[in-house]
């Protein structure tokens, strides 16, 4: 039996109560309905059916090749197997390049079973986020480390380290959250800037490798259970299965750790 099967089912509304009840949220990729039953049962809040699955479950070098249909066949899998995690999905690479590619995009994904939807970057994606929200999608931005931006990013970098783009990134923070997003990810963010980033905003942030300060945080679940992907791995990630000693084990200790303040440390962070 679940370890939370006495706790109520997560909402969109109850993301904003959790920022303003300082409690941190534990956010898993997932992309199957086994892991997803699994990782939901250890107590995950909210899980995501990342365009990650183009790199860690299709093999691929970046999530550009990813199609809104892998992502929707993925996010009907986990669905399946979530009773209480609150379900996001992502919206592709360029599948949400104009409000009604998103549109349509976003109705696939929810029909599948998401409750959220994810988008990377801000500028030209505010009309894209305004769009969606006016029409009731609730919408996860994501800034910091955009993958889907990794040609003209050149690479997998930490982003904000210099003033102006620090201080871009914050006026991006803002524009997104008063666009409409519900959550915002930040994902490769000196520790410093994402905790100014989660006090200046009204929604919670979820930080992928932005230090300990965020409302809660997220791991690749291949990256949390130790699997190499093939790829170089990052100084955020950490291999929760060596001390959980099992799949529940390890998703337990991320959990526990992520709510306690424990993960990330220094160690896991970008100065
Ligand atoms: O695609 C993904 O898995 C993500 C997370 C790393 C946040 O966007």
């Amino acid at each position: 039996m679940s370890v939370h099967a006495d706790q109520k089912p997560w909402t969109v509304p109850a993301l904003a109560e959790a920022k303003r009840a300082g409690r941190r949220m534990a956010m898993l990729t997932a992309y199957d309905a086994g892991f997803a039953r699994a990782i939901d049962d250890a107590g995950i809040d909210l899980v995501l059916v990342g365009d990650s699955l183009g790199m860690v479950v299709q093999g691929h070098g970046s999530t550009l090749p990813v199609t809104v249909a892998d992502v929707a066949y993925h996010t009907a899998a986990v669905a399946r197997g979530l009773r209480r995690a609150l379900l996001l999905a992502d919206l592709p690479f360029q599948s949400d390049a104009t409000p009604a590619r998103a549109l349509d995009a976003s109705v696939m994904l929810l029909q599948a079973g998401a409750q959220m939807v994810k988008l990377e970057g801000a500028g030209h994606k505010l009309e894209v986020i305004r769009f969606l929200a006016q029409r009731d999608i609730p919408v996860c931005a994501h800034l910091g480390l955009t993958p889907q931006s990794v040609l003209a990013l050149g690479g997998f970098k930490v982003q904000g380290r210099e003033e102006a783009a620090a201080a871009r990134l914050l006026a991006d923070a803002q524009a997104v959250a008063e666009a409409g997003a519900s959550l915002l990810v930040l994902e490769c963010v000196p520790t410093p800037l994402a905790r100014k980033i989660t006090a200046n905003v009204d929604i919670p942030t979820i930080g992928i490798g932005a230090g300990p300060h965020c409302d809660g945080q997220v791991l690749v679940l291949h990256d949390l259970l130790g699997l190499d992907s093939g790829h170089r791995r990052p100084k955020f990630v950490k291999d929760f299965l060596a001390e959980g000693g099992s799949v529940a084990g390890a998703v337990r200790a991320f959990a526990e750790a992520v709510r306690s303040g424990a993960f990330p440390s220094a160690e896991h962070s970008y100065a």
